[in-house]
C-alpha cells in the first residue's frame, strides 16, 4: 500500500464521505475507519464500500490511548484524518462535558499518539506525515451583516460545541509550534447531504415534513448558515490533504447564504411538489419555537484561499445539492426509519416540550 491513513468518525456524516471518496478514488491506500458508533455514527453509511479490500473498520473511541497506539503499531499510519466529534450544537448545550470529553480530550489523546509514533520534534519534523483535523468555522463566532470569515479571523466561539472545537484546534497548531508534528486544520461551513442525522435543520425538517409534523425554526428564522454539499466537503478535504501547506489553515465554505425561513421554505415547496401536496400545504407545519441560547446570527466563508492556491471550488448549485439531498432522503426510507427509531423519538419529543 502507497499510504495507510487512519480517518476517525468515519460512520459519520462527513466522515462517510471522506471514507468513501479515500477507498474508492485511492485503491493504492489503505484507509482504517475508527469510529465509536454513536448515536450518530451508522455502519449503514457504509454499506458500499465495507468490502473493499483496502478498507478496514474498528469500533473504538478516540479517547481510549491504548487503543490508538496499538492502531498506530499495527498499521504505521502515514496519516490522520480526524473528524470524529460531537457535532449538534443543541446536544452541546444540555450535556458540554461529552463535548469536553470527544472533541478536546480525545483529540489531545489522538495528538499524543501520532506525535510519539512519529517522533516529532521541532529538530526532525517527521517527512511525509500528516495530522489533518477537520474543524468548523463556528469557531470564528458570529458575524453582523458584511464581511466573511478569513483564516485569519480571531476566534470567539459561543457554544459548548464551538468553544470545544476551537479549543483542538488550539491544540493542533500548539502540537505543530512545540512539538513539531506535521498538521492541518480545515474550517468548513454548514454542510447538507446524504447520510446526515435527522437531527440538525435540512435533515430533519425534510423528516418532519414527509411525516406531516411540525417543522421547528428556532427564534424569528432569521439567523443565516453558508451551505456546503456535503461531497464539495470531502473533494475539499481530499485535495487539502494531498496539496495543502503542512502548519496552514484552509477555510472551505458554499458562498452560499441562506436565512433559515427561507430555506425552510424552499425546502417545504420542493416537498410539495415531490410529495404530490397541495402548493403552501408543507408551508403549514412551519412552526416558530424558543429560540437557541447564545445563538449565532450569520456566519460566512470567505473561501478564496483554497480556491486561489489549491483549485478547489464547489461543484453544484444550492437548488441542486438540494434536489440531489430530498430524493435521496425519500428513496432511503429504512436508513431513515431506522435512524429515527428507538431513543431518538423520546429525545426529540423532549426537545420541543423544553422549548
Ligand atoms: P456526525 O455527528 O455526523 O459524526 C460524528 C462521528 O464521530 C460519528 O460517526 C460518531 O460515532 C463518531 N464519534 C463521536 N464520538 C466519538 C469518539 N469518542 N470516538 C470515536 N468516534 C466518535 O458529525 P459530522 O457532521 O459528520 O461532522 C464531522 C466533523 O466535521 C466534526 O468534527 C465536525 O465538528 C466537523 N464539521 C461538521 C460540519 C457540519 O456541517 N456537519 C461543518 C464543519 C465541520
Ligand atoms: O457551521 C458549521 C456547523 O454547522 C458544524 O460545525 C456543526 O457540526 C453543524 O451541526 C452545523 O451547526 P449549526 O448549529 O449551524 O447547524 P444546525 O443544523 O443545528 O442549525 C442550522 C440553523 O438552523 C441554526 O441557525 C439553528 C437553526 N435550527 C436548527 C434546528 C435543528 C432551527 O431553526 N430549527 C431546528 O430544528
Amino acid at each position: 500500500m502507497k499510504k495507510t491513513i487512519l480517518i476517525t468518525g468515519g460512520a459519520g456524516f462527513i466522515g462517510s464521505h471522506v471514507v468513501r471518496l479515500f477507498v474508492n478514488k485511492y485503491s493504492d491506500y489503505k484507509i482504517v475507519n475508527l469510529d465509536k458508533l454513536t448515536y450518530a455514527g451508522n455502519l449503514a453509511n457504509l454499506k458500499d464500500i465495507e468490502k473493499k479490500s483496502n478498507y478496514e473498520f474498528v469500533k473504538g473511541d478516540i479517547c481510549d490511548a491504548d487503543l490508538i497506539q496499538q492502531l498506530f503499531y499495527k498499521h504505521n499510519f502515514d496519516g490522520v484524518v480526524h473528524l470524529a466529534a460531537e457535532s449538534h450544537v443543541d446536544r452541546s448545550i444540555s450535556n458540554p462535558m461529552e463535548f469536553v470529553r470527544t472533541n478536546v480530550i480525545g483529540t489531545v489523546t489522538l495528538l499524543n499518539v501520532a506525535k510519539h509514533f512519529w517522533k516529532a520534534s521541532l529538530d526532525t519534523i517527521p517527512k511525509g506525515k500528516l495530522f489533518y483535523y477537520v474543524s468548523t468555522d463556528e469557531v470564528y463566532g458570529s458575524l453582523g451583516k458584511k464581511g466573511k470569515f478569513k483564516e485569519t479571523t480571531s476566534y470567539d466561539p459561543h457554544s459548548p460545541y464551538s468553544s470545544s472545537k476551537a479549543s483542538s484546534d488550539h491544540f493542533v497548531r500548539a502540537y505543530h509550534d512545540t512539538f513539531g508534528l506535521p498538521v492541518i486544520i480545515s474550517n468548513c461551513s454548514n454542510n447538507y447531504g446524504s447520510f446526515h442525522f435527522p437531527e440538525k435543520l435540512i435533515p430533519l425538517a425534510i423528516n418532519n415534513i414527509k411525516n406531516n409534523k411540525p417543522v421547528p425554526v428556532y427564534g424569528k428564522g432569521a439567523n443565516i448558515r453558508d451551505w456546503l454539499f456535503v461531497e464539495d466537503h470531502a473533494r475539499a478535504i481530499d485535495v487539502i490533504y494531498h496539496k495543502g501547506k503542512v502548519g496552514d489553515t484552509y477555510n472551505i465554505g458554499g458562498n452560499n447564504e441562506w436565512k433559515n425561513i427561507d430555506l425552510i421554505k424552499l425546502l417545504c415547496s420542493m416537498m410539495d411538489k415531490k410529495l404530490g401536496r397541495k402548493k403552501g400545504e408543507s408551508a403549514k407545519l412551519i412552526t416558530y419555537v424558543k429560540d437557541r441560547a447564545g445563538h449565532d446570527m450569520r456566519y460566512a466563508i470567505d473561501s478564496s484561499k483554497l480556491q486561489k492556491t489549491l483549485k478547489w471550488r464547489p461543484s453544484l448549485k444550492f437548488e441542486e445539492g438540494l434536489e440531489r439531498t430530498v430524493d435521496w432522503y425519500l428513496s432511503n426510507n429504512e436508513w431513515l426509519q431506522n435512524v429515527t427509531s428507538g431513543d431518538y423519538q423520546k429525545y426529540y419529543d423532549m426537545q420541543y416540550i423544553k422549548r
